[in-house]
Parts: C-alpha cells; structure tokens; sequence
C-alpha cells in the first residue's frame, strides 16, 4: 500500500493511499484528526470523496458516463429504463427472468393507497410539483412503515413503481383533471404518459416515439455519483433514517436550480430570449458580467470539463425527436445558437464551461408535453434508481457510519453574557 505524507508543524504522518478500479486516487485521512488534531477544509467538496461506491464512475475531463462499468451511450441506444434500473440497484444486467419479475412487481404496486389521493386536495392548484412529489414520497412511510430489517427491498420497488403516478396525480391535480389509474398492461414509461394525457371521455394512443424518447431522458438521468441529491440521500440515510425519508431529502435537494432545477430554468431562460426578440447574444453578454445575476443556465458542471456525455446524446436525440414528431420549435434554434456562440467565447472556454444534461431535455420534454414546472419531477423519476442504488450501497456496507463533517470556527471567542440593562 502506498501512503501520502502529509507535514503540519514540523511533524509528517503518514496517510494511506485508496485506489478505485479506474485508478482513481484518494488519500485516507480518517484518522487524520486523530493523529494531528487537523481537519480539511473543502467547502463544496471540490477534493473531498465522501465514500466509495460501485454504482457509477465519471471521467470529466474525457466526458465518460458509465453506470456499473456500461457505457451511458451504450445503455441509451439499447436498453430501457426499467432494465437499466435494475442494474444500477443489482450491478448486473438482468436475465431474461429476472428482468420479467420486475417489470411484474412495478406493475403490482404501481398504484398509491386510495386514501393517499385526499392528499393532492389539500394543494393549492398553482402548487409546485417538487413540493407534492417530496412530501407524497415522505407520506409513504406513514403506508409502510420501516419495521423490518429486511423490507427495504419492497419499499425500492414500491418507490419506483410509485414515483410516476404521484407525479402523474400531481399534473392532473393541477389542471383540474381527473386522476387516471395506472394500466397493467402498459410498459412504465407509456403507464405514465397515459396517467399523464389520457382523459376519460376519450381514447389516448401512447405514442411509441414518445415512449422510446422518455426511456432515453430517464437513463441519462439515472444516476450521477455524489451529486448533492444524491450526497443528501445518502446523508439522511446514514442516520438510518427510513428510505422515504432519505429519497424525499433528495427529492428537495434536486429541486434547486444549480442542480435539477436547473432544465426548467434553462426552458424559462430560452422563453424569456425568445419573448425578448432572440438576441440570444445580449444574454451571452449577461452571463460573463460579474455585476450581473444571471447565468447562462443548462451551462457549467462541476465534474464536466471537456463534455457532458448526456448532453451530446440529447442534442442529438431532441433534433430527431422533434422531426419525428413534425414539431419545429424557436426554442431549439435558440439553444443552438446559444451553444455555439458560447462555445467559441474565450469566457465559456477558458472557465470550461459546456452545455449540460439540462440545455437540452427541457426542449425534449417540451415536445412531449410536458409542462415546464414538471421538469424537474421528470428528472427526479429518473433519478430515483440511482438514489436507492446509493441507499442500499450505504446501508448494504459493512463501513457505514453517520455523516458528521466537522467545521473550522470563525465566530466569537468566549465571552460573558451581558443583562439587557447594561447592552450597548
Ligand atoms: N454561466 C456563466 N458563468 C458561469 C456559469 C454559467 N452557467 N457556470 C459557471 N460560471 C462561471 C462562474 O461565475 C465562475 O466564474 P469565475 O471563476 O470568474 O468566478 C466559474 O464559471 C466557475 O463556476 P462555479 O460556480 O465556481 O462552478 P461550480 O462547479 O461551483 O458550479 C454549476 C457548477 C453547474 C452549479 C454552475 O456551472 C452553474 O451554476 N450552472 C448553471 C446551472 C446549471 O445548469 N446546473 C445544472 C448542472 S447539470 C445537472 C446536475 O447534475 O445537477
């Protein structure tokens, strides 16, 4: 094993050195404050690796995605949404058998408990979707309470299968529809553009563009290592707090717009370019002034420097799409605009500031109907295998102790306190 020194005060210790299998290297300084009394700084975790995990691993300067050793590019062209979940929580591609019994199990408990329905009338019509979504996904821990030792794998397919129609139920809560149940023998992607566009007076047709379409955003979203929802997930987890609980706090984490929140601001910001005639270069002008707020949003990552895989692929798959369905919409005209100007500006360039997995799936989304404030539900249904993933990891590892970072303290010294009488 080798080690890393590591000197404060005229004194060196010795730290070991962790190698992960695509020669990633960390230095272990677990015992660090033990030995010298020292802590690391590292706010944002730029340099600090909370775990190690086997789930996902990103190359960002070579702009590789691969979840479980496969390719992102591999998995988008060929498998499903289903099946890649499947592998994320297991490691393995599925068999032929076992991917059939999940599809069974996600049809089986695809449905919310029918009490659980009162809840979205208690929403005011304009409510957030994300808002729903965490609390209804924190709600089901009061249906299946965590008593088992070994229920967690129930309570992962529940999640999943669960996921689409409280979002679905949402949606439909918002425009003044009626819900629509789940169909057995629907696939889960299309069950959930039927719980979505389907109205009871008439027939709604699934179309099979739209199905595949849907399959590839919720692959691409489908894990992302130690993103901040998924840090938070495990975080909460980590108290042992139950697995609603834990995906509930990752569902709230996702809804920022630095991180998931970010494809409904990129839509916004697109309307709001267009709406103001698409001098799209005003705005390219906006994002490099210190003095101003606004930032090129769907642009930047903090793992990406060269390219996000995701974003390649969705470009490319929103031009298909979109001529498929016969739609030619400004907003893509305008984002490709935006993509190319920045791109060539010494500014984006020199900060290696790239379009990310939200420049383009609001454009995506937009072309399936989807409403802009569901964006981020979307990304968080297909974000859900990688939160359980890391859920069971954590939970599964023989080293999992509580989260408990430590800080550096820079508030008062100690002093006495003052009676109201003698304060200045
Ligand atoms: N537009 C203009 N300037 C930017 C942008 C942007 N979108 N992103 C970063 N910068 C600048 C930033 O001002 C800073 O400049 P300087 O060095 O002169 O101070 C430099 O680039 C580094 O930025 P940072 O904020 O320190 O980088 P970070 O790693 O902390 O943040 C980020 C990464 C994704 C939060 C950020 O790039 C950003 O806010 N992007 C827009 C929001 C967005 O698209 N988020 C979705 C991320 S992908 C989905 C996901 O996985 O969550």
């Amino acid at each position: 094993m080798t080690t890393a020194s590591f000197t404060l005060d005229g004194k060196t210790y010795e730290l070991p050195v962790v190698r992960g299998t695509e020669d990633e290297v960390g230095v272990d300084i677990t015992k660090l404050r033990s030995l010298s009394g020292a802590i690391t700084l590292d706010p944002g975790f730029n340099s600090t690796g909370a775990c190690e995990s086997a789930i996902t691993y990103i190359d960002g300067d070579q702009g590789i995605l691969r979840y479980r050793g496969y390719p992102i590019e591999q998995l988008a062209e060929k498998s499903d949404f289903v099946e890649t979940s499947w592998l994320l929580l297991n490691g393995e591609l599925p068999t032929a058998d076992q991917l059939k019994k999940f599809r069974a199990q996600l049809t089986y408990h695809s449905m919310i408990h029918e009490d659980m329905k009162k809840f979205f009338e208690g929403y005011p019509p304009n409510a957030h979707p994300m808002a729903i979504l965490s609390a209804m996904v924190s709600s089901l821990s009061t249906y299946y309470p965590d008593t088992e030792d070994d229920s967690y794998e129930v309570n992962i397919v529940r999640l999943i299968a669960k996921v689409r129609t409280i979002a679905a139920y949402a949606y439909k809560k918002s425009i003044g529809q009626p819900t629509i149940y789940p169909r057995n023998d629907y696939s889960y992607c299309a069950n959930f553009l039927n719980m979505m566009f389907a109205v009871p007076a008439e027939e709604y047709k699934v179309n099979p563009v739209l199905v595949r379409a849907l399959n590839m955003l919720l692959i691409l979203h489908a894990d992302h290592e130690q993103n901040c929802s998924t840090a938070t997930v495990r975080m909460v987890a980590s108290s042992r707090a139950n697995i609603f609980a834990s995906i509930s706090a990752g569902i709230s984490a996702l809804w920022g717009p630095l991180h998931g929140g970010a494809n409904q601001a990129v839509l916004e910001m697109l309307e709001m370019i267009h709406q103001d005639g698409g001098d799209y270069k005003k705005w390219v002008v906006k994002a490099k002034d210190k003095d101003d707020n606004f930032r090129l949003m769907g642009f930047g990552h903090r793992v990406y420097k060269n390219f996000d895989p995701r974003a390649t692929i969705l470009r490319k798959m929103s031009n298909d799409v979109l001529k498929e369905l016969g739609i030619s919409d400004p907003l893509l005209e305008i984002a490709c605009n935006l993509e190319k100007i920045a791109l060539e500006d010494p500014y984006f360039v020199e900060r290696k500031l790239y379009p990310n997995v939200d420049f383009y799936s609001g454009i995506l989304y937009r072309a399936m109907g989807i409403p802009t404030n569901m964006f981020t539900v979307m990304f968080a249904i297909g974000r859900l295998p990688g939160w359980l993933a890391h859920w069971k990891e954590l939970r599964d590892g023989d080293s999992s102790r509580i989260y408990r970072p430590r800080q550096i303290y820079t508030g008062a010294r100690e002093r006495d306190y003052v009676s109201i009488g003698d304060r200045k």
